[in-house]
């Protein structure tokens, strides 16, 4: 789907156990600029409800799982993050909402740029008027 993808990490397993190394623009599609992580979200909770205008992002769950509902404008979609092995990559002009986290949630976050309020849309409203425009669409 349009700026929604997938990357398999590779685990790096031993007897040990397992690693997975995360590394700017080789496993990373992007230059990494800033890392946060979301945890203690209560199960009833639903997160994100924006977009961003300009922001590469990937999301893992590195404990625990989450529901992320994505919205292109034109299509949606859902994917379970229930493994530290999968990285779910979203680009620009993406609706997404994190919802129904276990309660041992790590939800890891690798993002292209700085925390910037203005590249938020916040309102879904807004976000399809902005979709519509650069899909051509009058309404
Ligand atoms: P918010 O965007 O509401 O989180 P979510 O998308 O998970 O629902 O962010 C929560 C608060 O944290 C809000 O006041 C903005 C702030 N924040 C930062 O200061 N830096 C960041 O990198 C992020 C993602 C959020």
């Amino acid at each position: 789907m349009k700026n929604i993808e997938i990357i398999n990490f590779e685990i790096k397993g031993d007897s040990r156990g397992s690693l997975i190394s995360i590394e700017n623009l080789k496993n990373i599609p992007f230059d990494i600029k800033r890392i946060y992580y979301i945890f203690n979200t209560l199960d009833d909770v639903i997160r994100g409800k924006h977009a961003h205008k300009k922001l590469e992002q990937v999301l893992i769950c590195l404990s625990g799982s989450c529901y992320i509902d994505l919205d292109t404008g034109i299509e949606k979609t859902s994917f379970l993050l229930d493994s530290p092995q999968k990285g779910l990559y979203i680009k620009d002009m993406v609706w997404r909402e994190m919802r129904n986290f276990s309660s041992n949630t790590v939800l890891l976050v690798l993002a292209s740029d700085f925390y910037n309020e203005n590249d938020y849309i916040r309102n879904y409203e807004s976000f399809i008027l902005e979709t519509n425009k650069l899909n051509g669409k009058n309404s």
